[in-house]
């Protein structure tokens, strides 16, 4: 019988224990716990949410009424409850929205979300990473370019008011990217986790969607 795998680092303990699929719960929790993001009823998009471990916070965060949507690359096992997912690469924008659109056309007698055509999430997530090369500055443009789709699609489908997470890699790219943001969002702030891993390079951006958005 092959040996049951134990997590070596106290997050992932803690997550194994708790239920979770992986140790970055606890990074939308601290986020989630600071800015008040989530509540009861909310619609939330989720764009790289493989193994799924935000989307079940999510889920329990926003409750019956509310409904997650979540993308990734990589297949997401079901959770069940008011959780939907795509298989999808977030870069072909065209693709994730024609999704969206279908999905919301379904929907539109549910309460949580409104039309086809009008912004619908309350909230739009993004724990997105490359699948790193080792090489620092490829990783990092890499996951600049990633959040630059996450952007574009949180202009189109964030409600105004609407708050945006992003986890972007620091680097020597890093301040020109955050220039860029702080021209078209509001109230964007950093975040350094504590379920970060020491030597990681992740930060998180807290922001809000201002009334008009540059396209
Ligand atoms: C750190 S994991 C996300 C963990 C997730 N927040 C959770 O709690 O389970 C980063 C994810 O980004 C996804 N990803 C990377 N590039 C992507 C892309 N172009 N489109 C969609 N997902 C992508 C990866 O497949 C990976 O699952």
């Amino acid at each position: 019988m092959p040996k049951r795998y134990i997590p070596n680092d106290a997050w992932s303990r803690k997550a194994a224990k708790d239920g979770y699929r992986a140790r970055s719960v606890y990074k939308l929790m601290e986020i989630d716990e600071r800015f008040r993001l989530l509540k009861s009823g909310q619609t939330v998009l989720d764009l790289a949410a493989a193994p799924g471990s935000w989307l079940q916070y999510v889920s329990k965060r926003i409750g019956p009424k509310g409904l997650v949507i979540g993308f990734d690359l990589q297949p997401i096992k079901p959770i069940a409850g008011n959780v939907v997912t795509f298989q999808a690469d977030i870069t072909d924008t065209k693709a994730v929205n024609t999704l969206l659109q279908e999905h919301v056309k379904q929907q539109t007698s549910q309460a949580s979300l409104t039309s086809a055509t009008s912004p619908t999430f309350n909230i739009i997530l993004s724990d997105i990473a490359p699948s790193t090369s080792g090489i620092r500055d490829v990783d990092q443009w890499r996951s600049i370019e990633l959040n630059q789709a996450v952007l574009d699609i949180a202009s189109r489908w964030l409600r105004t008011g609407g708050s945006c997470v992003l986890k972007v890699f620091r680097g020597a790219d890093f301040d020109a990217f955050l220039r860029e943001v702080k021209a078209d969002w509001k109230d964007v702030k950093i975040v350094n986790p504590r379920a970060s891993r020491d030597r990681s390079r992740e930060v998180y951006i807290v922001m809000k969607k201002p009334t008009t958005i540059k396209p």
